[in-house]
Order: structure tokens, then C-alpha cells, then sequence
């Protein structure tokens, strides 16, 4: 089977055959990699990074010089035409004329999406602001199976800023697929985003339990978590009893312990004043002495600030740097793929995850709510349209489909109620019966009534409660 032409935009783009093959792969390239050199003689890659990298940058160049291929290069926004305004669809069409495969990181939540949408030639995402980043993901499960042999039914801890760190959203979703369990283990204000915990429990078919709800009994001796993740193949998943289930699991200890740096890039201002008031917890020696953690790989995407302690680095379960290091395997891997190069054979056929939502495209109204979006940028709304996945219909969800951002619109309306008949163009409460009744083609979606009323819609009775609801609660006295 060949992925040739493909793109690896998230980590939903490859199935986990399709990774297992890859890491096969990789086992094959670390064993002689000084003898790939005919692999991709002829080929070029661009590789454009508009954020800082060491190691993704300069893994997957080296990965491309093993391979035989050359490589171009922009390591600073400031040094191409994007300083000029230029749209990324644009720099990604000429750029894709230029080269046969494109390695981009950049700021922007979802731009590894366009640069893919535009280019005629693979794409590989590598790192699109705080949304995921795959082939770090491919890093981290590479290492784990090496060590623990398998993903499912681990338990894996994810600890730190798991609100902007990127490696820990494509993680998620990985560990998720491949059946293990994950802790949530993060710094105070920094929890994961409720977009990707949504995602998480109903595309994947575990449960999260929530720390505080766990019966006192639970806790005792339990680390302070936020959350965990119960996969559904979990052999201790006990309905009943998932509190003694949780205490169950955690006494046969952690498998990894996946540290990530707080991305003070990313912080908001309140977050950076928080961030002086609270100290980011470090990983330790005395940390790693509690039980739970005595045969726990320590893993690190890297780069580490403080909140890995140094004197881990000889610590028999510390992984890190191996991590770092099959970047090069892994990535000649994967471009010998996209290019290609190489084949895979599956052990057996499957599909993509098949979780196929109707879309919501509109030439007006409603734009993603997430304002590192790409879809939101002045350059870039020119021609992108906003475009949604409805991933939920009661309460009505919809999804970026570039940085996978999701939200609850207060309003809807129906493109074909209205036709025609200027008195009956209404917008109802999203919450209303009214609002499910609408055929999936025809609904429009506002976030106020100024966004409905602008567009010549007049509220329906129920909108009006809802307004006068949402306006009495504003009113109300903190
Ligand atoms: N893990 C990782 O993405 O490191 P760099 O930022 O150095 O590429």
C-alpha cells in the first residue's frame, strides 16, 4: 500500500496500520542509515519554519540529506514574502511548484491545513501553533512501543502545560486510537482544552473521569490529577466501580510520565501574571521516588526549561534524548513515504476513522471563535471561507476545521424558511425545538443577535426569552 501523495496535516491522517508500518519502517532505517543515500536522489524538500525548532528542523533536513534528497530552506517569516503580506496559499502554490515535498511549522492554529489544501505536493506538519504536531506524536509512540511493546492498556501521564502544548494534543488522540489510558496531570490553569477533551470522548469511546467527582475513598494516595482517560478496551473498566477501577489502575504504576515545558509563547497576559504567582511543578528525583512512578519511562518532546531536573538525565527510566534522536529514523521514514519511495504493507486493510460530519460553509457570518486561527487572519480572509464540521446537533457544535476548535452558536436560522416570505425570516435560540428542526443544508448559525439582525433576521418568540435571559444575567451583580 502506498501513502505517496498523502499529507500528515494531524495525526487522524494516518491509521494506526499505517503507523505501525511506518515504525517498522523506522526500525529498518535506524539500522542502516547511511545506506538510504538512493532512496530520494533527485527530490527537494522545503523546509519552512516560522517558528523556533531544533530538533524538528533539523531531523527531518537530515532525515532528507540520509535520503539523498536536497533540502531549501526559510527559517524566519521575516526573510520570505509573508512579511509582505503575502497569503499562505500563495507562498504554499509557489512553493509547491518549486519543490516535491513541504515540512512546515508556523503560528497559526490550522495553517498546516492550507498550505496542504494548496500546495500539489505533500505536506507535513510540523507544528501549527497550539494545535498538534504530528510527527512528534510519531516520535513519542515509536518510543514507547519500543520500550513497553505495545501502546494498549498503558497508562500514560501527561503532565504540565497541557492547555498550548501542541505535542500533547496530536498525543492525546494517538494514545487514545492505540487503546491506552491517560492521566491528566496538569500545572493549575493550564488543563487541556475542553474542545480536545470533547473530541477525545466521543470519537474514541472511553470515559474521562473528573478528579474532584471521585469519592473521597479514591483519592487517598492518589497524585493530585485533574482527569483520566479510561480507554474502552480497559480490562478493569468496571461501570460500577470506576473510582476502585481508577485506584486499581494507578496501583500497578504509570508506564510513561510525558513532561512538557510551560509554551509561555503562547500565554495570555492574565496567564503570564498567573504564572509569577504559581510555580511551574518540576519533575525530580523525590517526585519520582512515589511508587506509581518506579518503572515510569521519563519522556520530554524538548525543549526542557526547569521543570525537568537534570540530575534525571542518568536516571535509568529518564527517554528523552532517545526520543530526540529517532526523529531521524522515523521522519526518513515517513518522507520516503509521502514520496513514494517506499511502501507499506498492512497487516490488514482498514480504514481511516470514518467519523464523517456534515459541513457548514457560509460566504458570511459565523467565523471560528479562536483568534490564532489562520481561518481569522486578515490575510488570509480573503479567500479562506470559515468552514465547520457539525459535530453535534443537540446541543448544536460546531468544529473548526482548521485548528479543530469547538463551539455552541446561541442563534440559528433557515436558509429556507425565510425564502421569499421577508416576515417569516426568524432566528430561533439554538436551544429551541425549532432550531432541530432545521434540515442540516439549510441552517445558519449566529454567536449574537446583532450577527442575526444584521443579516435582516428578526427574533423568533423563544430568541426573545433567550435574550432577555443572557441580558438579566449580564445585569446581574457579581
Ligand atoms: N520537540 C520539538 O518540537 O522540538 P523543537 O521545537 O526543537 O523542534
Amino acid at each position: 500500500m502506498a501513502l505517496a501523495n498523502r499529507s500528515l496535516v494531524t495525526i487522524d491522517d494516518l491509521s494506526n496500520g499505517e503507523m505501525e508500518a511506518l515504525f517498522s519502517l523506522s526500525d529498518e532505517m535506524s539500522d542502516v542509515m547511511d545506506k538510504q543515500f538512493g532512496l530520494c536522489q533527485g527530490k527537494i524538500m522545503a523546509s519552512l519554519f516560522f517558528e523556533p525548532s531544533t530538533r524538528t528542523r533539523l531531523s527531518f533536513e537530515t532525515a532528507m540529506h540520509r535520503l539523498g534528497g536536497s533540502v531549501i530552506t526559510a527559517a524566519d517569516v521575516g526573510a520570505t514574502s509573508l512579511a509582505k503580506g503575502e497569503s499562505i496559499a500563495d507562498m504554499a502554490r509557489v512553493v509547491g511548484s518549486y519543490v516535491d515535498i513541504i515540512v512546515i511549522r508556523h503560528p497559526w492554529e490550522g495553517a498546516a491545513k492550507v498550505v496542504a489544501d494548496y500546495a500539489g505536493v505533500p505536506v507535513i506538519n510540523a507544528g501549527d501553533g497550539g494545535h498538534q504536531h504530528p510527527t512528534q506524536t510519531l516520535c513519542d509512540l515509536y518510543t514507547i512501543k519500543k520500550e513497553k511493546k505495545t501502546l494498549k492498556g498503558l497508562k500514560i501521564a501527561l503532565w504540565g502545560d497541557l492547555k498550548y502544548g501542541r505535542t500533547i494534543h496530536s498525543l492525546i488522540f494517538a494514545l487514545a486510537k492505540f487503546g491506552a489510558n491517560i492521566l491528566f496531570y496538569p500545572t493549575p490553569s493550564l488543563e487541556v482544552p475542553e474542545h480536545v477533551l470533547k473530541k477525545l470522548t466521543t470519537e474514541y469511546g472511553g470515559g474521562l473521569e473528573r478528579y474532584e467527582a471521585l469519592a473521597p475513598t479514591a483519592k487517598e494516595g492518589l497524585f493530585p490529577l485533574d482527569a483520566i482517560y479510561l480507554t474502552p478496551s480497559s480490562p478493569h473498566q468496571l461501570a460500577m466501580m470506576p473510582d476502585i477501577d481508577i485506584q486499581v489502575k494507578l496501583k500497578a504504576g504509570v508506564d510513561a510520565l510525558y513532561v512538557t515545558r510551560p509554551q509561555k509563547e503562547r500565554f495570555t497576559a492574565a496567564e503570564k501574571k498567573q504564572e509569577l504567582k504559581e510555580k511551574y511543578p518540576v519533575v525530580d528525583k523525590k517526585l519520582l521516588k512515589s511508587k506509581e512512578f518506579r518503572k515510569t519511562l521519563v519522556m520530554h518532546p524538548l525543549p526542557r526549561v526547569d521543570e525537568l531536573a537534570y540530575e534525571l538525565d542518568a536516571d535509568p527510566r529518564s527517554r528523552y534524548f532517545e526520543q530526540a534522536a529517532r526523529g531521524v529514523p522515523v521522519r526518513m521514514a515517513l518522507i520516503s513515504l509521502l514520496l513514494g519511495a517506499k511502501e507499506i504493507t498492512l497487516a490488514q486493510k482498514e480504514a481511516l476513522p470514518s467519523t464523517d460530519y456534515p459541513r457548514y460553509q457560509r460566504d458570511s457570518g459565523i467565523r471560528c471563535p479562536n483568534p490564532r486561527c489562520v481561518s481569522v487572519q486578515e490575510t488570509e480572509t480573503k479567500y479562506l471561507k470559515p468552514e465547520f464540521k457539525i459535530v453535534n446537533r443537540k446541543p448544536l457544535t460546531l468544529r473548526c476545521t482548521y485548528c479543530e476548535h469547538g463551539f455552541e452558536p446561541k442563534y440559528v436560522a433557515s436558509a429556507d424558511w425565510h425564502e421569499g416570505r421577508t416576515a417569516s425570516k426568524k432566528y430561533h435560540s439554538a436551544e429551541s425545538h425549532w432550531a432541530r428542526k432545521i434540515r442540516t443544508e439549510n441552517l445558519i448559525v449566529f454567536n449574537s443577535t446583532d450577527e442575526a439582525e444584521g443579516q435582516g433576521f428578526k427574533p423568533s418568540r423563544y430568541a426573545k426569552v433567550r435574550r432577555k435571559r443572557s441580558k438579566a444575567k449580564t445585569s446581574e451583580p457579581k
